[in-house]
């Protein structure tokens, strides 16, 4: 080993590398990144980062408008004592719910689309409630629910790599056991501030906990604004593109923060862009920079500032603009009987939905829609998702 004293010039050695080690030390593995496992962000983490990267944020950030074209949509907050989230709540009237009875032979559904029309133009929620899973069986339940939301679109993603119509949000430990790959929102962790990966995202409750599992909802115009408002500088940050992407790896950067007609929206998972300690990210793929991690962890607390914690009523189903709401969830404990079980289904409107789109978003929603995928796409009715689903046994993070 050379042994350096300061003050002298030292011709450093060029080590060679044996040729399995080049990957190994490729300029990637380099990017060791910010300490940014927690799948949850803590405060104290948050605060820590900040403190130690308060040298590298821009002191006069690039000036961003804090209002928006079209006024109709609301950036709400749950803070506002005029955010009423009883206005998202449709209650089914006994002749909805006998024309829902009469829906195994035909349902017409004109009011529900007018609803919508009325959630994606304001604030980007719509709940229907009314219904009771207990006087169905599970079939039934799923028929009902795939009935009454083709009025809102009968556009339907395949979500998972088998290609899944429904995906069952629920603790599926029965099915998985202790595996240490399965993924978060299989479990009864909570989740942190995201947007799915389509344009529209629709839950059926078909049950509720013993205790927690609230549903939490931000408006991302209220988050967008609450940044411009606090954190201004992190903004050019999650519009940007980190473009040290591996070209060897089928993995396309784009934003977190995209603009639509004037109007701002986010689109990312978190837990894609951190790992998680269960689910690493890959190392081939470039490490977030702290400035990018302090960004991501200013929208978690923003939009925990602004949020809506819902406690989901057995039967209702929520739809959600997907492109206007970041949403996460609240741990969660069954026992009792009580088996918090959710069915999801991501939709799209073209119709509704926000018409220009970033191409590279474009691009998701283009592959969860694809054709050949459809073609091969499944109705998991026995209430459990397949084991490839729920696990990932590769240890990288999925939806
Ligand atoms: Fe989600």
């Amino acid at each position: 080993m050379a042994i350096y004293a300061p003050g002298q010039n030292y011709a450093l050695p060029v080590p060679v590398l044996a040729p399995e080690d080049e990957l190994y030390y490729s300029p990637t593995n380099f990017r060791t990144g910010p300490s940014i496992t927690e799948d949850v962000p803590s405060p104290m983490t948050y605060s820590q980062r900040l403190e130690n990267i308060g040298h590298l944020l821009r002191t006069q950030p690039k000036q961003y408008p804090a209002e928006f074209p079209d006024a109709s949509i609301v950036p709400w907050s749950g803070g506002d004592p005029d955010t009423d989230p009883e206005a998202w709540i449709f209650q089914l009237q006994p002749e909805d719910i006998a024309e829902i009875d009469a829906a195994l032979k035909g349902f017409s559904g004109p009011k529900i689309k007018a609803l919508w029309d009325d959630a994606v133009n304001h604030d980007g929620i719509l709940i229907l409630r009314g219904l009771d899973p207990k006087r169905y069986s599970l079939h039934q339940n799923i028929v009902l629910y795939v009935g009454i939301t083709s009025y809102v679109s009968v556009h339907r993603a395949a979500q998972t790599i088998t290609n899944d119509l429904l995906v069952h949000l629920r603790d599926s430990g029965i099915i998985t056991g202790e595996s240490q790959y399965r993924r978060e929102q299989f479990s009864g962790s909570a989740q942190p501030f995201h947007t799915d990966f389509a344009p529209i995202m629709a839950m059926y409750v078909v049950e509720t906990p013993l205790q927690g599992g609230r549903c939490m909802w931000a408006s991302g115009l209220r988050v967008y604004q609450e940044l411009v408002a606090s954190r201004p500088e992190v903004i050019e940050v999650l519009e940007s593109v980190d473009d040290h992407g591996n070209p060897l790896e089928a993995i396309t950067p784009r934003p977190v923060l995209y603009w639509d007609d004037g109007h701002p929206f986010f689109f990312f998972s978190r837990r894609q862009l951190t790992g998680t300690p269960l689910q690493a990210r890959p190392q081939s793929i470039p490490q977030l920079t702290d400035l990018q991690a302090d960004a991501l962890d200013a929208v978690q607390f923003a939009a925990l500032k602004h949020c809506i914690r819902h406690v989901p009523v057995r039967g209702e189903i929520q739809v959600i603009d997907n492109l206007a709401i970041l949403h996460s969830r609240e741990q969660f404990v069954n026992g009792q009987g009580r088996d918090r079980h959710l069915i999801r289904l991501w939709l799209k409107n073209e119709q509704l939905a926000h018409k220009t789109l970033h191409v590279e978003l474009q691009k998701v929603f283009n592959d969860v829609f694809r054709p050949d995928r459809l073609k091969e796409s499944i109705w998991e009715l026995r209430g459990y998702n397949s084991w490839e689903t729920l696990v990932d046994e590769s240890g990288h993070s999925n939806t």
